[in-house]
């Protein structure tokens, strides 16, 4: 297939780009470098041996956009490119609801004009809100505590009445958990602009010395040592499921967990790096982080018997592979 790739240079859309590639489908990426860089389109040829075509544009330009799908013929599109930063959506609301929403409304205009008919959004877990896990997709869906979880929940609402209303449209709906980890060569992984707010990324600066320590947020949520339990998973099991998502869309609206079923401590992915890569983590205990809850894994078992598809790589792969990613950096 001819597959566009918005946001194609971040984290998760570079990991999802090598995947389809090497599946060998045909990628052309969408993406403004907000929160990515143009270096990563060499790292994907150097990995791949294919540069795919690249659009340096806003997807919420709409003429811009066109121009693709005009010069292009689409079998189906990867929607990623997002703001992603919780706090800042809650300091600056408008900022995140004009990028976030307009960019799916602009694409799937230009989809149904253009009959493009697979459309895979990049969603999270955070829809879910603070109901007890594991978490299913027939689960309603509750307010989440930030615009950027709104933003990922309304786009859902937007592309499901899409669909409904257009036979031929099928959309799928990817609820991610908490990807880390970076690909097996080093060439390729999450490198964020900034102090991280993510707990890995924050862990590897930690690691090389660029922070002094970690801040744990809180060590007193009911859970067995008392830190935040999450699902932390693979990128390059997420971008696997990607691939598995879109050669497999048959109905109007697929929604999928992508997850590996399994929660894991906060406390416990610290020690894992510590005795993985036997570099010490110093870290202290802090007060909670609002909007944090204790609990979030998924139920994994509707994307494995649905679409053949299921998380392979370990807690150790995980952290190894984010250390041997950030030591290359400079
Ligand atoms: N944490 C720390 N210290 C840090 C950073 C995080 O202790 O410096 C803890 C958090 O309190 C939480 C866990 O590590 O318990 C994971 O936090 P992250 O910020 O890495 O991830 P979240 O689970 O808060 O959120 C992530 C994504 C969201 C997405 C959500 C879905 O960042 O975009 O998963 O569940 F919506």
């Amino acid at each position: 297939m001819n597959i566009l790739v918005t946001g194609g240079l971040g984290f998760i859309g570079s990991h999802t780009v090598v995947e389809l590639i090497e599946s060998n489908h045909n990628v052309i990426i969408a993406d403004n470098l907000s929160n990515s860089e143009i270096g990563v389109l060499d790292r994907i040829a150097q990995i791949t041996n294919v540069k795919p075509k690249f659009y340096q544009i806003n997807v919420t330009d709409k003429k811009a956009v066109e121009e693709i799908f005009k010069n292009n013929h689409i079998d189906g599109i990867i929607h990623f490119a997002g703001f992603k930063a919780v706090g800042e959506s809650v300091e600056n609301p408008l900022k995140y609801y004009h990028n976030n929403i307009l960019s799916t409304i602009v694409l799937s205009e230009l989809c149904l004009k253009y009959q493009v008919n697979k459309f895979v959004f990049s969603s999270s877990a955070t829809v879910y809100g603070d109901q007890p896990s594991p978490l299913k997709e027939d689960m309603i869906l509750l307010p989440t505590t930030n615009p950027y979880g709104e933003t990922k929940a309304i786009s859902e609402r937007i592309l499901k009445d899409i669909s409904k209303a257009n036979g031929n449209f099928s959309v799928c709906l990817l609820r991610y958990f908490n990807p880390v980890g970076a690909h097996k060569s080093s060439i390729i992984g999450e490198n964020p602009k900034g102090i991280p707010n993510n707990l890995m990324p924050y862990i590897t600066k930690v690691a090389k010395g660029d922070l002094p320590k970690l801040n744990i947020f809180g060590n007193d949520y009911d859970t067995s040592d008392g830190t935040g339990v999450r699902d932390f998973i693979h990128v390059v099991d997420l971008a696997k499921g990607h691939v598995k998502a879109i050669e497999n869309m048959n109905s109007n609206v697929n929604i999928y967990n992508l997850g590996t079923g399994k929660g894991t401590s906060v406390l416990e992915l610290v020690n894992a790096f510590i005795k993985c890569n036997n570099i010490n983590i110093p870290y202290e205990i802090v007060e909670r982080r609002p909007g944090d809850v204790a609990i979030t894994f998924a139920d994994a078992s509707k994307a494995e018997k649905e679409l053949g598809w299921k998380a392979e790589l370990t807690i150790e792969d995980m952290v190894k592979n984010s250390w041997e990613y950030e030591k290359r950096l400079i």
